[in-house]
């Protein structure tokens, strides 16, 4: 899965999620000055500007393989240090951060208890390494609906159930097989508000991660069908929708 797409459509289709979650997993991992910290996956950056407001931006470094979330990220926050990379292979030296977290990401790693191994690597020892995915698994993630109205229509759909880390304990384990120590596992829940139906829909459409390329495999009749479903089962507007992630923190 790619993510070659606009940093505006991101921020439209995930980044209203991810950005209030950011605060929260960057609270839960400690990250707090003096110290230096690693955004793997860092996207467009919502989790990136958390840890910028609190060490400084000399101290934080971001890397992602998408080229147009890297571009926009340099653009958005001159000085920072943003490289294109993939977590398997990170393009940094041993020890080096305090901090090391991938927000949303072990699940679109080709090799996540590599990458995992390799968040352990760049970190001293003693650091922290964490991670967070939502609950794919579950109903309280913020694709849930969606799938669940995808399946409905469709019950061959691949939906992201069953990738890595969508069950709780799953990301532990992975943690665990990266030989990363002190391992705790947390849930994290967000709230974010949707003011209407289309404001929650149209996102779906741009195109963004495994929903947005669902959506352009449909024709304009299965696409209906779809954004229908969808508006039965979201609650009455304005609605709260609240959304977990499962986290670990464990110490390289
Ligand atoms: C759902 S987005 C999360 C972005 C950001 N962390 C956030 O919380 O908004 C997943 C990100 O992982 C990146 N990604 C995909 N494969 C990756 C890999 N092997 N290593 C690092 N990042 C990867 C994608 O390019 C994308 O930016």
């Amino acid at each position: 899965m790619t993510f070659e797409v606009a940093a505006s459509a991101y921020d439209r289709f995930m980044g209203r999620y991810s950005r209030p979650l950011a605060r929260r997993f960057a609270d839960w991992s400690g990250v707090a000055a003096p110290g230096r910290a690693l955004d793997v996956g860092c996207g467009p950056g919502a989790l990136t500007e958390v840890l910028v407001d609190r060490l400084g931006v000399e101290n934080v470094a971001a890397v992602d393989p998408s080229q147009s979330f890297v571009a926009a990220l340099r653009q958005d926050r001159p000085g920072l240090d943003v490289r294109a990379g993939v977590a398997e292979q990170l393009p940094y030296a041993d020890d080096l951060f305090d901090h090391v977290l991938a927000q949303l990401v072990v699940h679109f790693m080709s090799d996540p208890v590599a990458g995992l191994r390799e968040m352990g690597r760049v970190t001293r020892p003693g650091g922290t390494v964490s991670a967070c995915t939502w609950n794919l698994a579950g109903d309280d993630s913020p694709l849930s609906l969606f799938w669940q109205a995808a399946r409905e229509l469709d019950p061959q759909v691949e939906d992201e159930s069953g990738v890595p880390g969508a069950r709780e304990g799953e990301l532990a384990q992975m943690f665990d097989r990266a030989g990363l120590s002190r391992i705790e596992p947390s849930a994290l829940t967000v709230s974010v508000r949707h003011e209407s139906f289309e404001q929650w829909w149209a996102p779906y459409t741009l195109g963004v991660g495994p929903p947005g390329a669902y959506v352009n495999t449909l024709d304009d009749d299965a696409r209906s069908r779809l954004r229908e479903r969808c508006r039965e089962l979201v609650p009455e507007v304005p609605f709260d929708l609240k959304v977990t992630a499962w986290a670990v923190r464990a110490r390289a």
